[in-house]
């Protein structure tokens, strides 16, 4: 027997909407219906048809290539996109779900995740083709932008951003290939060079270039990707062998986390993951120059905490090296809640050197440093 079930998405014009037809209790995303694992045998048919003018976060490429990831969990035995049509701010969807049985679910809700950020940016997963512009959004944000990095290390910007943008590669292609990485895309970001619209972006970073200053990288990093928020699952750690070039970049970076794992005090059998897609870790904060100040930051961050949420993550770890990330980690929205697991201030914290003396190994920055953590279920 063939159950049909009708899912209407209408006006989600803010925050969160939940759709529902049907009868089921899951709250789920748009993108977590991708991830949605429905009893083996089901056939699910996806009809999504514009209703009316709404407000979509996603563009229609990114919704349907989630649609496909959808088809190729084993739990679905097929699904069938007929027809999909977003157009620009405001949407109204329909979802026509075919099961092929009836469900045990008593209810299907749909809820969409509003990015809040005005229609010209567009929340994506990062994919390795963004690996170099994330890399130089990151690079460049800290060497140059940071209140810690430029304080301690004033020489050789340039220098350091270009062997930064390998020695980050492992870290930014580790957190990009868990697909929990997401940038912010400026949909109607110029070029610069007309070179870059063949590729849809380029970077013209240029090593020999020793003298530039970060107003000519950052003119030269001409994409439309403008802030990242770079994660992996805690339960794919980090190898601390690949970690070397970078911490080599930036040598008080292990020892920053190296104090914060000192100060934390919870036991680890308490908040690490045990298995995969329970506590993401969120490694790399970045806004490029020109884009800050806009609430970019803070949205994707909220976004993030809603969209892993859905997919049924319970936390989220962060280390914040700036006030702005510290403030929008530590005040998360309803219903999350969030605990600064461990924290100092890079002037006051010492310590006792080799010889017996005390050190300021942080100073002259002058930046509070929090590790966060983010309860998404209680
Ligand atoms: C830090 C950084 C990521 C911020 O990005 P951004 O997109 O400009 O940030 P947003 O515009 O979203 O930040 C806005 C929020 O931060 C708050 N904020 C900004 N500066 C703040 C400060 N000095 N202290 C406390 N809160 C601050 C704002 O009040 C706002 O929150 P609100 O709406 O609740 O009031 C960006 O400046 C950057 O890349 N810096 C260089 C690299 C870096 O330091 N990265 C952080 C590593 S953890």
């Amino acid at each position: 027997m063939r159950e049909v079930r009708r899912l209407i998405l209408d006006n989600a014009s803010h925050g969160e909407r939940t759709l529902m037809a049907a009868r089921e209790n899951h709250a789920r995303s748009i993108e977590s219906l991708v991830s949605l694992r429905l009893p083996p045998g089901w056939i699910v048919d996806v009809q999504l048809g514009h209703v009316d003018a709404v407000s979509w976060p996603h563009s229609t490429s990114s919704l349907t290539s989630g649609l496909k990831e959808l088809v190729l969990t084993d739990s679905i035995s097929s699904l069938h996109l007929v027809v999909l049509s977003f157009l620009s701010f405001s949407v109204a969807a329909q979802l026509i779900v075919t099961f092929s049985s009836l469900p045990e679910y008593q209810h299907i809700h749909i809820m969409a995740i509003e990015s809040g950020l005005p229609s010209r940016y567009e929340i994506r997963v990062l994919e390795s083709k963004h690996q170099d512009w994330a890399s130089a959004i990151v690079m460049h944000s800290n060497i140059f932008h940071s209140p810690v990095w430029p304080v301690l290390y004033p020489e050789g910007l340039a220098e350091r951003a270009y062997v930064g943008l390998s020695s980050a590669g492992y870290l930014v292609e580790h957190q990009i290939s868990s697909g929990l990485s997401l940038g912010v895309f400026d949909k109607e970001y110029q070029f610069k060079n007309p070179e870059s619209a063949a590729t849809g972006g380029k970077l013209y970073w240029d090593s020999k270039d020793k003298g530039a200053d970060g107003g000519k990288l950052l003119d030269q990093m001409d994409f439309p990707l403008v802030s990242v928020a770079l994660a992996y699952d805690n339960f794919n750690h980090l190898d601390m062998e690949k970690m070397k070039p970078l911490l080599t970049t930036l040598p008080a970076f292990g020892p920053i986390y190296g104090v914060l794992a000192k100060f934390d005090k919870r036991d680890p059998a308490a908040w690490e993951a045990k298995g995969p897609g329970e506590v993401v870790m969120r490694n790399a904060t970045s806004t490029r120059r020109d884009y800050e100040g806009k609430g970019i930051m803070k949205k994707l961050a909220h976004y993030m905490m809603r969209d892993v949420a859905a997919k049924g993550w319970r936390g989220i770890q962060i280390e914040c090296f700036s006030d702005a990330v510290i403030h929008v980690w530590t005040n998360p929205p309803a219903p999350y809640r969030s605990e600064e697991v461990s924290q100092f201030h890079t002037w006051s914290y010492e310590e006792e050197n080799e010889k017996g003396e005390m050190v300021h190994p942080f100073r002259p920055a002058k930046q509070r440093i929090v590790k966060v953590y983010c309860y998404l279920k209680e």
